[in-house]
């Protein structure tokens, strides 16, 4: 069987892994949708590469600029009614939601809704709307698979195994550019040292996130939608070599680990193919290279976000929703310059607290939800970033 795939944010670091898998599968996996944010010009090639029936961009002078370049005549959209288009595309059944932050909630539920099989990369979705994502999933009877690296260790780890079986899981994270420095020093971080990262090349806001640890408080969430899991059960690990990727632990006693090298393009694979497994795209992990492995607790003093998600996740209905949208506000105005790397911490410690939780019922609600978060965000940082 081949799968035939919409790519939602095709020209990212996820959407062009995904696109190395299927060069590594052409007679399993074809491109049916595509859809880019303003990279105009990568999105051209890809399309005269993949020949995609649809395409989408984020704006409609782009959509125009593809129609008068390409050298075929797909169905071209744009917007957020473009995203939805490519992720409901009649000839895909498998959708890679693969677009940064919030604005992929809509095309995510509508996916799920539809009944494909949605390989979500982009972790807002299940921590903004996950209860709806679940409920999407549930009446479209689709599947859910998850991209992030961890997930799809948990995923390995945790398939055929009843929930009351599980003690706790613990997903890993690198610990980031500044896991070895003082508060001092963390307090100060300049955007180009937070976008270094040591194990991962990924695009900006993940890689802030990473830095910031909001990224593993984020996947603490989407392992609790994903899973079934309680906050209880869910622990983060800091492992800088990032080569094992979660751990699984059941009432026995015994304890289970995922590994691998440290490349999207397995758990992408993973997600597309799943149940089937074929030959990978990076070489087998090469156990008889001496190396050590190093594992520790993280310091919520050092990286109060991932107290924050905590904090989140055990309020629960629309809080993770309020602490994303003030996530992606801070980060956007740390990328751009108009705040220092603490104040990321701070703003979404104040919108957290600001807002009061409800209950999760309708997207709707929650882009309401969403949009009031921004609002609060935005005044907090003095600007409209
Ligand atoms: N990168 C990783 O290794 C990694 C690992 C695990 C999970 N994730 C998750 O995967 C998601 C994508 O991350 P990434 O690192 O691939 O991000 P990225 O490199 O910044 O790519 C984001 C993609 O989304 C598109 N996009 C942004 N705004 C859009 C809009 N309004 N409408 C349509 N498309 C839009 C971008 O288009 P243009 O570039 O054309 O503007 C780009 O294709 C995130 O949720 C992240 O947390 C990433």
């Amino acid at each position: 069987m081949t799968r035939r795939l919409a790519i939602l944010g095709a020209t990212g670091s996820i959407g062009t892994s995904t696109l190395d898998v299927v060069d590594a599968h052409p007679d399993r996996l074809a491109v049916v949708g595509l859809a880019a944010g303003r990279n105009r010009e990568l999105a051209l090639n890809q399309c005269e590469r993949y020949r995609p029936s649809l395409v989408s961009v984020a704006e409609s002078e782009d959509a125009a600029w593809l129609a008068s370049h390409l050298n075929y005549r797909p169905a071209i959209h744009h917007g957020p009614e473009g995203l939805l288009a490519c992720a409901l595309h009649p000839e895909a059944d498998t959708v890679v939601a693969a677009v940064v932050g919030a604005v992929g909630l809509a095309s995510t539920e509508a996916a799920l809704r539809a009944g494909k099989r949605v390989c979500v990369a982009n972790k807002e979705s299940l921590v903004v709307g996950g209860a709806l994502m679940l409920k999407a999933l549930r009446e479209g009877g689709g599947e859910l698979l998850p991209i992030d690296s961890e997930h799809a260790a948990l995923h390995q780890l945790l398939t055929g195994r009843p929930v009351e079986t599980i003690r706790e899981i613990r997903i890993t994270a690198s610990g980031g550019p500044f896991r070895e420095w003082p508060l001092e020093r963390i307090r100060t971080a300049a955007v180009e040292e937070a976008l270094n990262h040591p194990t991962w090349k990924m695009g900006p806001k993940i890689t802030i996130d990473s830095a910031t640890l909001m990224n593993k408080g984020l996947e603490v969430i989407e392992a609790a939608v994903l899973f079934g899991l309680t906050w209880e059960q869910i622990r983060v690990t800091i492992h800088p070599q990032s080569q094992v990727h979660a751990m699984a632990s059941f009432i026995d006693g015994s304890y289970h680990l995922q590994v691998c090298t440290n490349d999207m393009k397995l758990p992408i694979q993973y997600a597309l193919l799943w149940p089937e497994c074929l030959p990978g795209p990076v070489p087998p992990y090469d156990w008889d290279i001496a190396r050590a492995w190093t594992f520790e607790g993280p310091d919520l003093d050092r990286f109060p976000c991932l107290g924050l998600a905590y904090e989140a996740l055990r309020v629960g209905g629309t809080a993770p929703a309020i602490l994303n949208a003030a996530n992606e506000e801070a980060v956007a105005a740390f990328l751009a310059g108009r705040i220092g790397f603490w104040d990321i911490q701070a703003c979404n410690a104040e919108v957290l607290r600001a807002l009061p939780a409800e209950e999760a019922a309708t997207l709707e609600q929650v882009l309401e939800v969403d949009r009031k978060a921004r609002e609060v965000a935005r005044t907090w940082l003095g600007f409209s970033p």
